[in-house]
């Protein structure tokens, strides 16, 4: 299956074997049936809230990935993200938690019920939101995350950042990123240059946040 550069970039950052591995917001599930055919997890869970598209979603994983129910290695889940049933899951098995596709503010509220609900779990979390990077890096580092990878890439004129994060991680993440950034690249200056854009446009209104901000983007050009 044809799947985008973004959705891709996440699946070949996969790349240790997990017993669980929950696509969540999946969606038409396309990044979930990518790791599902390369049998990247023991199991699979597509977790999304709209109906009509996991009754689709479960008809399609019947059709091409036909299982006996005794082994079945995968599950669709009609639920909000907040609500993810870990409580069925062994508390140590590997588990990989994708939630891409959504924007910042909603994703640290998604991670944040997760994390309080099944603390006992120890979850890695493989994050790409649309907007707000700033403040989910700002977020995670409250949360008590530590960084595992990150991953900076453009597609169709927008850029993501990949956040690969975990409580037991102890890199630190950085609120404008660290290791993503690599300026001999033509994509990193750019996205550099239209972030500090942005919040210089934000600065009219002056807010010494933004300010601040903006001084941190602008020392990575200096260093
Ligand atoms: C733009 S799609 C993202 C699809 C895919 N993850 C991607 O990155 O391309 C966003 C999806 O998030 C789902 N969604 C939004 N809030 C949710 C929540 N609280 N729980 C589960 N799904 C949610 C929407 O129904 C929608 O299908």
């Amino acid at each position: 299956m044809k799947i985008s550069k973004r959705l891709n970039t996440i699946n070949n950052r996969i790349i240790n074997q997990y017993d669980h591995i929950w696509d969540c917001c999946c969606d038409h599930g396309q990044l979930g049936i990518t790791l599902l055919a390369r049998k990247a997890a023991t199991k699979i869970h597509f977790v999304d809230v709209v109906a009509p598209l996991m009754t689709e979603l479960e008809k399609k994983l019947n059709r091409f990935f036909s299982v006996n129910p005794a082994h079945k290695n995968w599950q669709v889940y009609c639920l909000d993200v907040a609500r993810l049933p870990l409580e069925n899951t062994h508390k140590n098995s590997k588990q990989l938690i994708i939630i891409a596709g959504v924007g910042g503010d909603l994703l640290v509220d998604l991670v944040n019920s997760i994390i309080e609900k099944h603390s006992e779990h120890d979850l890695e979390f493989l994050l790409c939101p649309v907007h707000h990077h700033y403040k989910v890096r700002t977020s995670l580092n409250e949360l008590g995350f530590g960084l595992i990878d990150e991953t900076l890439i453009r597609e169709n004129n927008r850029f993501y950042e990949i956040l690969h994060v975990s409580k037991t991680a102890n890199k630190a993440i950085h609120p404008v990123g660290s290791s993503m950034w690599d300026f001999t690249r033509r994509d990193d200056s750019d996205y550099l240059k239209k972030t500090i854009k942005h919040y210089q446009r934000m600065a009219q209104k002056p807010d010494k946040e933004i300010l601040n901000i903006i001084a941190q983007y602008q020392a990575l050009i200096v260093n």
